[in-house]
């Protein structure tokens, strides 16, 4: 576990995206995991002006991403499928047909999430999976309370979560109440993990997560095992750890 403190959320946001250019670097073809949120726009921002410079070349990757709410059009201003067009991919030359998002209006949840999880293994796994976290610990939408073996899945949003997405939506009660999220496993199984969290509000889930027992009521705690982690945390969200702090 590798645990990174920058001054700032520009300073997360910039090393974060340093990581994933070099990553595509390394391997053109790479398998990306994204998350939504307001936490990794900042490093959208970069890696858009990384492409725009000339510097990195999206063509040959391929994504997926965490998690869509439920039962959602992917044209909705708050779905994540518009978020991901509007802040990643209409302004990089990432190939189309290589974007995966779950499907928040499918009929067969079931059967998509199975695809879901098949359409990873098929390209080999995901090799880097950016990761934020919940005030309530979470990752994706693994509420507490999910299963540490979890696998992609409709799942309902804990109330912190409406509360905390309620500012995305005109009032609470628009906040959808249940996503399709990769499940903790399917995360698991990245190669490599970046958590990001930035601000005050994240600094109680990041001290459970690093330094609390591993446990489904802080899904994000499962991270302790992982072979290949680094979490980048500005000053705010790090405030809590004691060891790292
Ligand atoms: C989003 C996702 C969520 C968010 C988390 C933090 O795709 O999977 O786990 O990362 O809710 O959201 P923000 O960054 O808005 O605080």
């Amino acid at each position: 576990m590798k645990v990174i403190i920058k001054e700032n959320y520009d300073e997360l946001s910039k090393e974060t995206a340093k990581i994933i250019k070099e990553a595509i670097l390394t391997k053109p073809n790479l398998v990306l995991g994204l998350a939504t949120g307001s936490t990794p726009i900042g490093m959208y921002q970069e890696l858009i002006q990384m492409y725009e410079k000339g510097t990195l070349d999206f063509s040959k990757i391929t994504t997926f991403n965490l998690d869509e709410y439920f039962d959602i059009s992917t044209d909705h201003p708050q779905s994540y499928h518009y978020y991901m067009r509007k802040n990643l991919f209409d302004e990089t030359n990432i190939n189309p047909k290589n974007i995966y998002i779950p499907d928040g209006t499918a009929k067969n949840v079931k059967a998509f999430c199975r695809d879901y999880e098949r359409a990873i293994q098929e390209t080999g796994g995901i090799d880097l999976q950016i990761l934020g976290i919940g005030s309530d610990g979470h990752i994706g939408f693994n509420e507490p309370g999910t299963s540490l073996n979890s696998r992609t899945h409709l799942t309902k949003l804990a109330e912190s979560t409406i509360e905390d997405n309620s500012r995305f939506f005109e009032k609470k009660e628009d906040v959808p109440k249940s996503a399709i999220t990769m499940g903790v496993q399917t995360i698991f199984e990245a190669k490599k993990i970046i958590l990001l969290a930035s601000g005050e509000k994240k600094a109680e889930a990041i001290a459970k997560t690093l330094e609390g027992p591993i446990t489904p009521q802080i899904t994000a705690s499962v991270l302790q095992q992982h072979p290949n982690v680094i979490f980048i945390l500005d000053k705010k969200a790090a405030s809590k750890l004691k060891k790292y702090g």
